[in-house]
């Protein structure tokens, strides 16, 4: 028995939690390490900035909603919730139809990746930097990352399978991001993090027979972690109002363009999830966007138009491009490289013609704080 080895919802510091699961990786599976170590433009990746930049941020103009932030992420609200308890129902994976839990896989594989990603970024800004506020902040968030990544590995041990972490760390590559791109992705991944998991609790609750997996029950805590993760980007770009100024608009536009779009092609990659789901990959995205969109106002001056006419069919065009660069990656001869070719330009036009849709401009409120509401 094994009663003394701590769980990573209980460490209270990144470098405790990862140090549990260095000890678990001996488990590890080498094909789901592989699948985390893909890098397409689909995949989601590590980063790396300059963090000297980022710990040069002098947080004094946004000093009081910083500190209630930062207090209420000391509180610790979500200390122990990550890890299995009676809750947790058993799942019978053998049982599971192929098709399912083959998706199932791929996307908990995703997101623990894209959790990890945040956890290892997080962790070396704290690392590198000697400002208080800013390594403090740091800290915390990647002690929730490294928290939310090792519950997902738990529960795909379950399957056979696991993410080898510290592998991942060492060997994937990083990308590296300029301070303020790290900012509008970041902050975009965390809330539309926010509204991906909070969109599925609420669906399942009012639906749980579609309830397929006991992780989805952990959800709206969870969700909460990444709404403060959220909150704290946004008042790092409110202490320099020329981050979502001027030119830097059209990098705004970029991002979430780019974060969208991501999105729905993704999951439209996962049809027998979605329909265990019981959820419509067309209403999800749409729901998905409303509500980052309507939180994204805080700090951002534009809001992308979903409800245009050539939104939808575009996001479609460029799906379906991304389906035949997929088919054809998988074949080999000249036939093959030429529809991979010709898909690709076909995204990259669809990418362009959703970025050439007129944003919709409003007023940012003086105050960005929010509340997890929906
Ligand atoms: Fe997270
Ligand atoms: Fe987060």
């Amino acid at each position: 028995m094994n009663m003394q080895i701590k769980h990573t919802a209980d460490a209270t510091t990144v470098e405790e939690g990862l140090a549990i699961q260095e000890e678990q990786a001996k488990l590890d599976s080498a094909f789901a390490t592989d699948v985390a170590m893909q890098n397409t433009l689909l995949t989601p990746r590590f980063y790396t900035t300059d963090f000297d930049e980022l710990d040069a941020i002098d947080v004094s103009s946004v000093r009081q909603d910083w500190d209630e932030l930062i207090d209420d992420m000391v509180s610790d609200p979500n200390k122990g919730h990550f890890k299995k308890n009676e809750d947790w129902d058993h799942v019978d994976w053998d049982a599971m139809e192929p098709a399912l839990k083959k998706e199932f896989i791929d996307f908990l594989i995703s997101s623990c990746t894209a959790e990890f990603s945040g956890c290892v970024l997080y962790k070396e800004m704290k690392r590198r930097g000697a400002n208080k506020d800013i390594t403090q902040l740091f800290q915390l968030m990647a002690r929730d990352e490294a928290r939310h990544a090792g519950f997902i590995n738990d529960a795909l041990r379950e399957a056979g399978v696991a993410v080898n972490l510290g592998f991942l760390t060492q060997k994937k590559k990083y990308t590296y991001f300029r301070p303020k791109f790290i900012y509008y992705a970041t902050y975009l991944s965390e809330k539309i993090g926010y509204a991906r998991y909070i969109t599925i609790f609420r669906h399942l609750q009012a639906h749980p027979e579609h309830r397929f997996h006991p992780i989805f029950k952990w959800f709206e805590e969870w969700c909460n972690d990444e709404f403060r993760h959220g909150e704290a980007f946004a008042l790092l770009m409110k202490t320099d109002p020329k981050l979502t100024q001027g030119g830097n608009v059209l990098w705004i536009k970029f991002f979430l363009t780019a974060v969208y779009a991501t999105m729905f092609v993704r999951d439209h990659q996962r049809p027998a999830f979605h329909k265990a789901l019981g959820v419509d990959p067309d209403w999800y995205a749409h729901e998905v966007f409303t509500k980052t969109s309507e939180l994204s106002k805080q700090i951002f001056p534009i809001t992308l138009d979903i409800e245009h006419p050539r939104w939808l069919p575009t996001l479609r065009r460029l799906q379906k491009a991304n389906v035949a660069i997929a088919e054809a990656k998988q074949q080999s001869g000249l036939s093959a490289r030429l529809r991979q070719i010709a898909n690709s330009a076909k995204a990259a036009y669809a990418f362009a013609s959703l970025y050439t849709i007129p944003a919709k401009k409003h007023a940012v409120p003086a105050s960005t704080r929010l509340e997890p509401a929906y």
